[in-house]
């Protein structure tokens, strides 16, 4: 981020658009925020009527409430064919780390190297070994292709498009203290994906992208009960399972109905959890988990904290970055417990710079 100068992220989710503008002054400014669930909005009812047509028109719609207008935007393609990995390379000029990358990948994925596209960031370099790591995403040259042409069509003229993972570890190292020798987790539950990220200060992070996220637990319950997405979107978000309570003598279809589901993707998430926090301490000799920090519009989820703690055994804390003593706003902002869960990517891209 430069001094004085607008820096706008843009994350374009599967359920949720999310827009924020920082301005570095003493502290980092957060100029307006928009937030549009595309279903609670009844913009969309279902996952499958969402056109590129519909996006572009509601951020269309989010652009023109901010004054001033925007024009240039930090953004973000997600997904699980979006990865991130981490690689030891020489030290190499700019120019040479691609071609390195691009060799060093054709072993690594399974889809044609000429058809993605590739980003890196340098995380550290050591010159005694003249090694560096380098953080690299890669993305599907269709999937881009495709996230270019929304944001043309809306007027968007994209600075920095990277990928949503980068972006959320790129949030949570800028505005969160890293506590020396703990390894944390930062698990954020999108719609469609889950990105858990494994920290520890001396050491590489660890990445992986889950195929689970609020849309699986909404589909779940739109089978148990027989209803449509959308009510079954609306009855995820009212639900509130309690780990002491005894629902199973229940007579509410409705809460057995969500139960089931809700169980099943927390088990599902602890299982993801305790194998990287494993590999993880077999990778780098350190002690396990100290920490699970959760975020993204999935966590919440009523309880899915203490249900998450309770599985993996280490607690769990929600991470609101909107919340960050290095972050100040003009005015109040609304709505900011809620809010806040879902602003990590674009947070992230805002201030990309400052990595
Ligand atoms: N109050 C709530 N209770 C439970 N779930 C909620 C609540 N509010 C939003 N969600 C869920 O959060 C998810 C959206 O979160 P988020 O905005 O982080 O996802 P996204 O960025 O659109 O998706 P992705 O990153 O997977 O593309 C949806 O599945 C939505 O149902
Ligand atoms: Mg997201």
């Amino acid at each position: 981020m430069i001094k004085g100068k607008k820096s706008v992220g843009v994350d374009i989710g599967s359920n949720a658009i999310k827009i924020i503008g920082l301005r570095k002054k003493k502290k980092i400014r957060i100029e307006f925020m928009k937030l549009t669930d595309l279903y609670m909005s009844r913009n969309v009812n279902r996952p499958e009527d969402l056109s590129d047509t519909l996006l572009v028109q509601v951020i269309r719609g989010l652009i023109s409430e901010i004054k001033g207008g925007v024009r240039k935007v930090k953004t973000s393609v997600s997904g699980p064919n979006a990865l991130v990995h981490s690689m030891e390379l020489p030290n190499l000029s700019e120019n040479e780390i691609l071609s390195a990358i691009r060799w060093k990948l054709g072993s690594i994925i399974l889809f044609n190297i000429d058809d993605v596209e590739i980003d890196f960031h340098v995380l550290n370099t050591n010159n005694n070994s003249n090694m560096q790591t380098v953080l690299v995403g890669i993305v599907p040259a269709n999937k881009m292709k495709k996230h270019l042409d929304i944001l043309n069509r809306a007027h968007l003229e994209p600075e920095i498009v990277e990928i949503d993972t980068l972006a959320i570890y790129n949030c949570f190292i800028t505005l969160q203290d890293l506590h020396p020798d703990k390894t944390v987790a930062l698990v954020n539950i999108g719609a469609e994906c889950t990105t858990l990220i494994v920290i520890h200060p001396d050491h590489d992070p660890f990445f992986k992208s889950i195929a689970i996220g609020g849309n699986t637990l909404t589909r779940d319950i739109e089978r148990t009960l027989h209803i449509s997405f959308i009510d079954a979107e609306q009855q995820k978000i009212e639900m509130n399972y309690q780990l002491s309570h005894n629902t199973d003598n229940t007579n509410d279809y409705k809460e057995i109905g969500c139960k089931g589901p809700l169980l099943s993707m927390v088990a599902k998430l602890a299982e993801e959890v305790k194998k990287a926090d494993i590999y993880y301490q077999i990778l780098y000799g350190e002690e396990g988990l100290q920490r699970i920090y959760l975020t993204g519009g999935g966590a919440k989820l009523k309880n899915l904290d203490y249900l998450l703690a309770d599985a993996v055994k280490v607690p769990v804390a929600l991470w609101n970055p909107l919340k960050s003593e290095k972050l100040e706003c003009g005015q109040e902002i609304e709505n900011i417990d809620e809010m806040g869960l879902q602003f990590a990517t674009s947070l992230g891209l805002a201030l990309r710079d400052e990595l």
